[in-house]
């Protein structure tokens, strides 16, 4: 019988590759399936791979300028009931000075990424990316700043803003209703993707894997979803519980299931920038390297501050926390050396026809 699947589930992979697609029914086969075809899938995964982007891996500083958030996501440690968090706020100067140690480490991204703080306006927003641009012509600003305005997206655009990262959580209307308080909504999440991508904006979706309630048909529509949406970026990552948050009882997501989603993912948008995230390292002492293997060709390492590191727990036991960024890069470049690939020095855009 085991024997049967693994044929029938590499002849699926081998149709993803050759089409970039399958049917529901197929990709739910395969996810319920997957311990029978896991290497298969991440040897054909990495192959793509290394045919759009070579052995180059993307690095991205992040820096993480705010734990103020004015949601109340059930899944995540800064959100607005959570009292234990302890807040700060990153000042302008602050921002400018984590991105010139960045530069000066051979980060050509920065992504600003903070909980949905209406202290940081639009104003303000617009001054500091137009003064990192003015500062770093050659590279590029993503935003992680949740869900916005189409004017404020715009004036961030004009202001010199490259690229968004807005992660759906889940395509599953009723799902989203599970994760989230009945003040956020999944259309305006989608509205707030589509309003990016009709901006000229680099855009990144993306979606917890092991959620509380996800199920393998919930998995199934994230491929068709992402396929329809077509980002530019994928962020996925394990569910990881929170001490301080109503789902701080729900099992956390294993690395297996997240690499298996990474390499479906790279098959169906073989041109996508994916990360193996923090999340993924976090889950599993080597977790990047193997999302690496599955078919990721991008990382994120911290640029924060040390001293606010620990405050941005958006999951209980985050990985990275105590190290300064040097440190950080300098680990990563002998893991990724390790796995056959070397950390691109650039500012690492979308290999797709599209521009912008
Ligand atoms: N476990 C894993 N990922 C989480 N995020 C938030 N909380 C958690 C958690 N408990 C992710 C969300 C969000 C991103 C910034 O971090 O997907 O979009
Ligand atoms: Fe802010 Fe979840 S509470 S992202």
């Amino acid at each position: 019988m085991q024997k049967q699947h693994t044929a029938i589930c590499n002849s699926l992979i081998d149709k993803l590759r050759k089409n970039t697609f399958l049917s529901y029914d197929e990709y739910l086969f395969l996810i319920k399936n997957k311990d029978c075809c896991a290497e298969y899938l991440y040897h054909n995964a990495s192959q793509v791979r290394k045919s759009v982007y070579s052995n180059k891996i993307y690095i991205r500083g992040l820096i993480e300028f705010t734990n103020y958030c004015k949601n109340n996501c059930f899944y995540c440690g800064i959100r607005r009931d959570n009292k234990n968090a302890d807040r700060y706020r990153l000042s302008e100067e602050e921002i400018l000075s984590c991105a010139d140690y960045g530069y000066d480490l051979g980060f050509r991204t920065f992504v600003l990424q903070g909980g949905e703080d209406s202290y940081y306006t639009d104003e303000i927003l617009c001054r500091i990316v137009s003064s990192l641009k003015e500062k770093h012509p050659d590279c590029a600003v993503t935003l992680s700043l949740g869900e916005r305005s189409f004017e404020s997206y715009k004036a961030l655009k004009e202001a010199g803003a490259d690229r968004y990262l807005l992660r759906h959580e889940t395509a599953d209307e009723q799902h989203y209703g599970m994760l989230h308080p009945s003040q956020m909504s999944f259309k305006n999440r989608i509205a707030c993707l589509n309003n990016l991508k009709q901006l000229g904006y680099q855009v990144g979706a993306g979606f917890m894997v092991g959620s509380p309630f996800q199920t393998q048909e919930n998995l199934a529509s994230e491929l068709m979803f992402l396929k329809k949406f077509n980002p530019h970026m994928v962020g996925i990552g394990p569910f990881i519980a929170h001490r301080d948050t109503p789902f701080h009882d729900y099992p956390c997501a294993t690395a297996q299931l997240t690499l298996f989603m990474l390499g479906l993912v790279r098959l169906t948008l073989p041109k996508v920038l994916l990360p193996a995230t923090t999340a993924l390292g976090t889950v599993d002492p080597l977790g990047r390297e193997k999302g690496i293997k599955a078919g990721a060709n991008v990382l994120m390492p911290n640029l924060s501050p040390a001293a606010v590191r620990k405050k941005y727990m958006l999951y209980d036991n985050k990985i990275c926390t105590g190290d300064e960024a040097a440190q950080c890069i300098e680990c990563l470049k002998k893991r990724i050396t390790a796995t056959g690939c070397e950390i691109e020095i650039g500012r690492g855009d979308y290999k797709g026809e599209r521009n912008g």
